[in-house]
């Protein structure tokens, strides 16, 4: 019976140093998911039923990366690109590992329309696996993200910030504006969501105001206005408003100004201001206003990169050129 064929038919998956508990069915074979642990070399992402297999296999394997270039490396984190197409057995076996994460996606066997951007980091054994994202080589829909996924013993550490801020770099070369493929799960929407504010903090904050650090300057500026083509403009003109005191505000930025610094999607930056609650209409127009509550992420989100406490990727180490 179908129903049956697919609960969850591993109990535990030993991942390199790693014990993880799976979330849902995997296709592995059949022979395998009979044993209780299956054991996954984290270089090759082979899989074995016993501890003895896979040991014999790793006095025998070579492998220290992923099978790609290496297109990124900072201080923290590398990425490297796999064609599925020419690895198409490391592809498959990813698309294993992952499916027992991820509840709805079926991507296991047709590799080859996607490229694959792993994000690894060092250890004196080689360059382990985090996580990854897909990405369809043509996606009709504009999709810059096909799946994402953290290796459970990786997530809620940052690394799924870190995939997606790699996801917004491509499509930054590419000089394209990008969305992920939905639907997405609840953690992946939650973590999308938690990116774009981000973003859209930093940006909208340091955009009005670039004297922010100079702490003897008390005029934070309390809002932007939007002169935008996706909001439809109010009769009456555009002229800027400032709610506190009646100055022209610093400066006038539109949606599709944000779309193209960010790659975001204008969809995506609406959504995500109408859930910061900062975009108002005011005098006859649309503006963003920095509220204290955005005022209070942003110093949240310096302070945490200043105490190293969030990585952020240096969009100057990325070494690519968009796939012909
Ligand atoms: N509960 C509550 N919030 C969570 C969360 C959880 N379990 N997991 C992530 N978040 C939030 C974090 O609070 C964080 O926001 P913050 O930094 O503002 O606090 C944000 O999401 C990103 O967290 P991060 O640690 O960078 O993400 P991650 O490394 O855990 O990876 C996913 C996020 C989605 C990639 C990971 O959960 C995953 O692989 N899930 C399974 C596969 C999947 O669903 N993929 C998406 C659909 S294709
Ligand atoms: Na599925």
């Amino acid at each position: 019976h179908l129903e049956v064929a697919r609960v969850r038919n591993l109990s535990s998956v030993i991942l390199g140093e790693h014990i993880i508990e799976p979330w849902y069915f995997s296709p592995y074979p059949i022979e395998l998911t009979e044993e209780d642990e299956i054991y996954i070399c984290d270089f090759t992402l082979a899989y074995f039923g016993s501890r003895k297999q896979f040991e014999r296999f790793r006095t025998k394997c070579s492998m220290k990366h992923p099978p790609g270039n290496e297109i990124y490396r900072d201080s923290k984190v590398s990425f490297w690109e796999i064609d599925g197409r020419k690895q198409r057995t490391w592809c498959r076996n990813l698309c294993l590992l992952l499916k027992l994460f991820l509840d709805h996606k079926t991507l296991y066997y047709d590799v080859d329309p996607f490229l694959f951007y792993i994000m690894t980091v060092k250890s004196s054994q080689g360059h382990h696996v985090v996580g990854y994202f897909s990405k369809e080589k043509e996606s009709a829909d504009g999709y810059n993200v096909a799946c994402i996924l953290t290796l459970p013993c990786y997530q809620k550490m940052g690394f799924g910030k870190l995939l997606i801020q790699f996801s917004y770099m491509l499509s930054n070369v590419e000089n394209k504006v990008g969305s992920p493929e939905k639907p997405l799960s609840d953690l992946g929407l939650l973590s999308y969501r938690a990116f774009w504010t981000d973003t859209l903090v930093k940006l909208l904050v340091e955009r009005n105001n670039p004297h922010l650090f100079k702490k003897n300057n008390p005029q934070l500026l309390t809002e932007t206005s939007l002169k935008d083509s996706s909001v439809s403009p109010p009769p009456g003109g555009r002229q800027s408003a400032n709610i506190q005191n009646g100055n022209t505000p610093s400066s006038d930025i539109t949606i599709d100004e944000i779309s193209s610094i960010t790659c975001m999607t204008t969809t995506d930056i609406l959504h995500t201001l109408t859930a910061l609650q900062i975009l108002r209409y005011y005098k006859g127009q649309h503006i963003i206003v920095i509220t204290d509550h955005v005022m209070a992420m942003y110093e949240k989100l310096v302070k945490k990169v200043k105490d190293k406490k969030k990585h952020e990727l240096d969009p100057s180490k990325l070494s690519w050129t968009p796939p012909a």
